[in-house]
Parts: C-alpha cells; sequence; structure tokens
C-alpha cells in the first residue's frame, strides 16, 4: 500500500488511556507485519499534560502486560488533525464532543467514532478515565482496550483488503 493508513486514539489528558490505546493498537499491527500499512497516534483533547511521558500507573499496567509505552510524550489534538488522519477513535462521550466541536463546517464527522462501539463487550460505549482512581481502574482500562484494539484491527483488516505478514 503507498499511503499508510492514518489512525489517531484521543482522550482528555493523552497521558492514560490514548497513549495505551496507541501502544496496543501499534503492538497489533507490528505482530501482523502490518507496520508499513499504518501511521498510528494518539493525542489529548486538554493541553495540561503537553511533552509529559505516560501516567506511571498507566506505564506499570502496561509493562506487567509486556508493553512499553515509555517512549511516548502527550500531545494536544489539534484542528488539522481532523484533515490529516483518516480514523479517529475517542475514548468517552465527552472526548467525542470536543473533537467535534472543532470540525466547524461538520465535514470530519464521520471520520471520528467512539472506540468501544468496536468492543464486543461495549458497555456504555465509552473507556473509563481512571485518573482519579485506585490501580484497578488501569487494569479495567487495560482489558477494554486490548480486546477492542483486536477488533480494530479485524475490521481494518477487512476494510482494507490488507494481507497479514509473518511479522
Ligand atoms: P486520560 O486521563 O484522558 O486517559 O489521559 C486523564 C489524564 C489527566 C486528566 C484527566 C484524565 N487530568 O484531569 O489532568
Amino acid at each position: 500500500m503507498d499511503t499508510p493508513i492514518r489512525i489517531q486514539f484521543v482522550c482528555l489528558g493523552n497521558i492514560c488511556r490514548s497513549p495505551l490505546a496507541e501502544g496496543l493498537f501499534r503492538e497489533k499491527v507490528e505482530a501482523q507485519g502490518l507496520a508499513d500499512a499504518f501511521e498510528i497516534d494518539s493525542s489529548g483533547t486538554g493541553d495540561w499534560h503537553v511533552g509529559s511521558k505516560a501516567d506511571g500507573r498507566m506505564r506499570e499496567t502496561a509493562r506487567k502486560h509486556g508493553l512499553s509505552i515509555e517512549d511516548h510524550r502527550a500531545s494536544q489534538f489539534q484542528p488539522a488533525d481532523l484533515e490529516a488522519y483518516d480514523h479517529i477513535f475517542v475514548m468517552d462521550k465527552s472526548n467525542l464532543n470536543d473533537v467535534l466541536y472543532l470540525d466547524e463546517n461538520d465535514a470530519y464527522s464521520g471520520k471520528v467514532r467512539l472506540f468501544r462501539e468496536l468492543d464486543p463487550k461495549p458497555g456504555n460505549y465509552q473507556v473509563p478515565d481512571p485518573y482519579q482512581g485506585g490501580k484497578e481502574g488501569f487494569e479495567h482500562v487495560y482489558q477494554i482496550v486490548d480486546r477492542t484494539a483486536e477488533v480494530l484491527l479485524e475490521r481494518l483488516i477487512d476494510e482494507y483488503d490488507l494481507t497479514p505478514q509473518a511479522a
């Protein structure tokens, strides 16, 4: 494929949920030998944590499952991202509202979806914000994001007719 499929995951701070989604989705893409087919990024709708590493509790949970998100640095979602990315997956309805608010001419809403619409067990369709809670919240987020990222990759392989390779 000539042009990579551009995927962005969005949460509020870009230090907990969306960095994990970015890391887990990239891990699954690489395991299928599809790294060249994708450009994967994440951001937050807020700017408070720009430049920061992922939250230590999220990094620890990821590490426990064999995933490193140590290289992540937080960034803020930009209006230009609406044009630049093919698919924008938001973690909760507040993120959805904030991203769509930036879509002044309602030109890109078809690209923006709640990530958990793809979760086989979608609950309320939101990935809960673990920031104020305890450690178990981070594990809960990991389980949700892991199984949803798996389905997302399957769907994109179908949609774009990609051929997985031995990694
Ligand atoms: P995230 O979690 O949106 O999953 O990165 C949060 C991180 C920071 C804040 C809220 C949520 N905060 O209010 O600073």
